[in-house]
């Protein structure tokens, strides 16, 4: 059975109520991002920059995941072969739509992080930079959640699963942030079929072999359908 891998981006969660970040009132039109999402910024004005992740926490906290999530829960549980399904975003809505396993890359908005002794646990409702590490009582937290300078998480893991992959897809990404924008190449490199699911073509659209253009929630329903056979 082919080996599929799947890549998120905040498209899949557009229809749930979550900004996306580069399209019309996106998060990066409205924000800037070297204050928000950078650690220089965090360095800076930490307040500021939990601010920020309190209210997406929020956000994430109050929506619920859409028929995308679901189809693609479904495909991880009916799939005969292996279904990897990495996400960018960090939001908790593919696990809330029961997908058995998603690998965050860039992190999670429900974990904390102790910027000193590494430690995680889950976040509370608001962070405060004065918050303690539970583990080493250093106040030097974090929200878990990679920064742009900083390494994805599990790239390891992700690339030995996308060396497997015989079908890519990218679903709601605009293809702009990197590493995750080149994974395309890699697929096509190694003769895979690859597809891109999208409201309409991102800048690196001609890269894939195929499209199916429209609302995730109405696409990927139907592409997962396809995929097991009915
Ligand atoms: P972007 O905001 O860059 O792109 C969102 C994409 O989703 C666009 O190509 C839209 O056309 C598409 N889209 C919007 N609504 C959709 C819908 N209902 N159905 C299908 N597609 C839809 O978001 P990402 O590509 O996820 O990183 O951004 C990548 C990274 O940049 C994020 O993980 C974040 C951000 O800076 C960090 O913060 C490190």
């Amino acid at each position: 059975m082919d080996a599929i891998f799947i890549l998120t981006g905040a498209g899949i969660s557009a229809e749930s109520g979550l900004g996306t970040f580069r399209d019309k009132d996106g998060l990066w039109t409205r924000y800037d991002l070297r204050r928000v999402a950078t650690p220089e910024g965090f360095r800076a004005d930490p307040a500021l920059v939990h601010d920020f992740y309190n209210m997406r926490r929020q956000n994430c906290l109050e929506a619920s995941p859409n028929a995308a999530h679901q189809a693609l829960a479904r495909l991880q549980r009916d799939y005969p072969g292996e279904v990897t399904l990495v996400t960018q975003n960090v939001d908790d809505l593919h696990e809330r739509a029961g997908a058995a396993e998603v690998i965050h890359m860039h992190g999670e908005l429900l974990r904390a992080l102790c910027a000193a002794c590494g430690h995680r646990w889950p976040a509370p409702a608001r962070m405060l930079p004065e918050d303690r590490c539970p583990a080493c009582d250093r106040a030097a937290t974090r929200p878990d959640i990679v920064w742009f300078g900083e390494v994805p998480y599990r790239m390891d893991e992700i690339v030995e699963r996308l060396a497997r992959a015989r079908l890519f897809a990218v679903i709601g990404s605009s293809g702009e942030v990197y590493p995750a924008a080149g994974f395309v190449e890699e697929a096509v490199s190694q003769g895979a079929r690859t597809v891109e699911i999208n409201l309409e073509p991102c800048g690196r659209g001609n890269l894939f072999g195929s499209g199916l253009y429209g609302p995730a929630s109405a696409v990927v329903p139907s592409w997962v359908e396809g995929l097991l056979g009915g």
